[in-house]
């Protein structure tokens, strides 16, 4: 019972702390315009406007607490004798609040703000507003630190590392639409790694994945989870 795991997470795995997700019917995309909060030219057009998206999902995310699908895969990391990585698409740190440590926000945090004119980061207050100062220098550019459509995700060298020495990798949560996080799963592939698909429904891309467990990240992950610890699967 050893091996390395690589986790991919998406927004299902929050979704049921209350967390909306992007793409699924009445998520944030079908109420928002992805160019206009999402990228760089649509905070260089409307600061304000992205700063209130963020602001909200920052609220959301404070007040929303881990569900039990965060708590088992805390419980996978310290139970599990081989390397366990965590690579999430999620900027919520409900990971980190249920006890998870070896983790990747490759698309960034809300906890996080970033001066756009020299790159410094610091700890985002609640609110952010289009006339915070850079702690740093001053300058008054300071954004979410989110990866945005466009901009390239954090960590990237590393995440493909792991990815290529796994020997299990593992996708929750995730519709696998957006790259480069959709593609790690042929990066597993070509590693030999064993591939798992664990979302509410199985995704779009059939084939792709070893195995697929279809259902609420909430009640499959922690069934998975313990079934891994019990050593009733090998890999
Ligand atoms: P999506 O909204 O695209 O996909 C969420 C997936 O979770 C869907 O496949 C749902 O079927 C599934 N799902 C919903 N509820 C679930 C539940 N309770 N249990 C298990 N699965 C559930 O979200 P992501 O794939 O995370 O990027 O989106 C990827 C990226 O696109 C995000 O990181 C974000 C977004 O635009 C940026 O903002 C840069
Ligand atoms: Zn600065």
């Amino acid at each position: 019972m050893t091996g390395r795991i690589v986790l991919l997470i998406g927004a299902g795995v929050s979704a049921e702390s209350g967390l909306g997700t992007f793409r699924d019917k009445g998520g944030l995309w079908d109420q928002y315009d992805l160019a206009e909060v999402a990228t760089p030219e649509g905070f260089a057009r409307n600061p304000a406007l992205v700063h209130d998206f963020y602001n909200a999902r920052r609220a959301n995310a404070l007040d929303a607490t881990p569900n039990a699908a965060h708590e088992a895969l805390a419980r996978l990391e310290q139970g599990w004798p081989g390397e366990v990585l965590l690579v999430t698409q999620n900027v919520d740190d409900l990971h980190e609040r249920a006890g998870s440590s070896r983790l990747i926000h490759m698309h960034g945090v809300l906890t996080g703000a970033l001066c756009a004119a020299c790159g410094h980061r610091w700890p985002a207050p609640r609110v952010m507003t289009v006339t915070d100062s850079c702690p740093g220098c001053g300058a008054s550019a300071t954004r979410p630190d989110i990866v945005w459509f466009g901009e390239m995700p954090y960590r990237m060298e590393a995440i493909y590392e792991a990815v290529a020495q796994a020997d299990l990798f593992v996708s929750i949560g995730t519709s696998g639409e957006v790259y480069p996080a959709a593609g790690l799963v042929e990066e597993a592939r070509i590693a030999r790694a064993e591939t798992l698909e664990i979302n509410l429904e199985p995704s779009s891309r059939p084939g792709v994945f070893d195995q697929v467990i279809a259902g609420p990240a909430s009640e499959v992950v922690p069934l998975w989870v313990e079934k891994m610890l019990a050593g009733e699967i090998q890999i």
